[in-house]
């Protein structure tokens, strides 16, 4: 009998959490997210972010862009804009505006990409610290033609992002590579403009 109690329990705790999952909303369109007060717009474009060897551990992180109607095409050409700290959890600069309103040295661990013909991005960077309350995160602003522009974050596996609005969708895990660490983003869908 306490075995069945036991049983219960954990299955009860199980179902908890997957019930708690299956209520978010699903993965597609991904779901957006703060913009944050550190948003610098018209950011150096290329695949290099960490051009002043910022601190942190190398990192290499890829991803795609799909459309979330139905057949989730690629999509190429879409604009992809990410800010992230360094290593210490420092922002360069924590400040928000344009680009042009800085000094160049002062921009840093920031740019803007396209996605090449089948939606894919990759830029070089360093792993994000964390800042307190925040778990490790990735800021990203999206746009391509014809979907509506997206402001979200992706997450860390297990560095609370689960706790996160969404995060269930938007994290993956840090892998060790030779050079450094590799962050295979999670995919993200664009909702198409009606
Ligand atoms: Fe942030």
């Amino acid at each position: 009998m306490k075995r069945v109690s036991l049983t219960l329990v954990l299955l009860g705790t199980l179902l908890g959490f997957s019930g708690a999952a299956a209520a978010e909303p699903g993965c597609i369109p991904t779901r957006g997210d703060y913009l944050g007060p550190f948003y610098i717009s018209g950011t150096t474009e290329g695949e290099e972010l960490n051009r002043r060897g910022r601190p942190g551990e190398p990192l290499l992180v890829t991803g795609r862009v799909l459309s979330a109607a139905a057949g989730h095409s690629a999509l190429a050409g879409a604009r992809v804009e990410v800010w992230q700290t360094d290593g210490a959890g420092n922002y360069y600069p924590e400040g928000s505006g344009d680009a042009a309103d800085y000094a160049p040295e002062e921009l840093d661990l920031r740019g803007t990409l396209t996605t090449d013909g089948s939606g894919r991005y990759r830029f070089n960077t360093v792993v994000p610290g964390s800042y307190f309350p925040r778990p490790r995160h990735f800021h990203f602003r999206l746009s391509a033609v014809d979907h509506k522009p997206l402001v979200t974050q992706l997450y860390i596996t297990g560095d609370g992002s689960l706790q996160q609005p969404g995060g269930n969708c938007r994290h993956a895990p840090l892998i060790k590579t030779a050079d450094g660490y590799l962050y295979e983003s999670p995919d993200i869908y664009l909702q198409p403009v009606e």
